[in-house]
């Protein structure tokens, strides 16, 4: 099968012809429509996440994926050749940028039938980050306030949208050039970061989302009521900050969900929420991609189509 592989850390993903994976008995094989990339994604291949994640070389690359079933392991329950489905792969199972590729059955959702497969392998990654860090850490409920940065990029998008469907108030920071975007998602509130300061701009808010870590994070302190929370999926916080303030502080990294998957699906379905894709690249462009995607250029996801 054709595959984007990384040969060796600080190189681009290139094209090869390389063996299908192993089918695990907990897994179903997918025949993949699309892939999307992460910011994971280039910061693996740069050799960042080397202890982390030790891949063995040379390795398939991509976590987010949207396809066709088209065989299930042994011990796989729930799921049949032939549905469409969308999923984040498991960590060391990854490789998504390939014409088949095999995840936990577990990690699956039924890709929602309103959205093609470029769009929906952009959701799951991204939306399951948003998912874990407003509601798992967050804890965000109806009528509350929350402030989302970077509103604009692949988690943001998503984020802004979960955030209004459960009757929060959102504000968030972009560059000008995408306050339409935010708008258009349902924020309240814009604030451009490279002309405000939020924490001028925006009344206290009981739940910070960070996504930019350094003196985001930091200042994000000076923009959450006492007792709420901050969850930040880039950084830690400065020590002592979080008990001085009474703000609780919440780092983390997000993990594959297939059943919160299925409730993110449901709200596609439903036309609650509508993933933002910014383009669409072939396999054979892979390196291209990650250097758009790295680029500060997009608004939204890239896609990798495979078929
Ligand atoms: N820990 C985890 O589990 C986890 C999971 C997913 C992502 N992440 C991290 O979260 C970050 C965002 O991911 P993503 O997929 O959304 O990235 P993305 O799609 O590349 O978006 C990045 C966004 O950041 C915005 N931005 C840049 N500088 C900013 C600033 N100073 N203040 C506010 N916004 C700013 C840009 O907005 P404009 O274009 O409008 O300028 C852009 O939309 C990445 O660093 C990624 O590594 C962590």
């Amino acid at each position: 099968m054709r595959a984007a592989i990384l040969r060796d850390y600080g190189n681009e993903p290139e094209v090869a012809e390389i063996d299908r994976p192993h089918l695990p008995n907990d897994s179903v094989m997918i025949e993949v429509h699309a892939a999307a990339i992460n910011p994971i994604d280039w910061v693996i291949t740069a050799g960042h996440m080397q202890q982390m994640l030790p891949y063995e070389l040379p390795w398939t690359v991509g976590y987010d994926v949207s396809g066709v079933v088209v065989e299930v392991g042994s011990d796989a329950s729930g799921i049949a050749v032939g549905n469409e489905v969308f999923a984040r792969a498991d960590g060391m199972q990854a490789g998504t940028m390939a014409e088949y590729a095999a995840l936990k059955a577990t990690d699956l959702a039924l890709k929602p039938s309103n959205i093609t497969h470029v769009e929906a392998a952009g959701v799951p990654l991204a939306g399951l980050t948003a998912w874990q860090a407003l509601f798992d850490k967050g804890q965000l409920t109806e009528g509350q306030r929350v402030l989302i940065h970077a509103g604009s990029g692949g988690v943001g998008t998503l984020a802004i949208q979960f955030a209004k469907n459960a009757g929060a108030w959102v504000a968030t920071t972009a560059s000008v050039a995408n306050r339409g975007l935010v708008e258009r998602l349902g924020a309240d509130q814009f604030v451009d970061y490279k002309t405000e300061r939020f924490e001028d701009a925006v009344e206290p808010c009981d739940l910070v989302f960070d996504m930019m870590g350094g003196e985001t994070l930091r200042r994000s302190f000076d923009v959450v009521k006492p007792g709420g929370t901050i969850v930040s999926i880039k950084g830690e916080a400065p020590e002592g900050l979080a008990a001085e303030r009474n703000i609780a502080f919440h780092p983390f990294f997000m993990q594959p969900n297939g059943e919160q998957l299925s409730e993110i699906a449901a709200l596609i379905s439903g036309g609650v929420v509508n993933p933002v894709l910014d383009s669409t690249y072939p396999l054979d462009d892979v390196a291209e991609a990650y250097r758009y995607a790295q680029s500060g250029g997009p608004n939204g996801k890239v896609a990798i189509a495979i078929r």
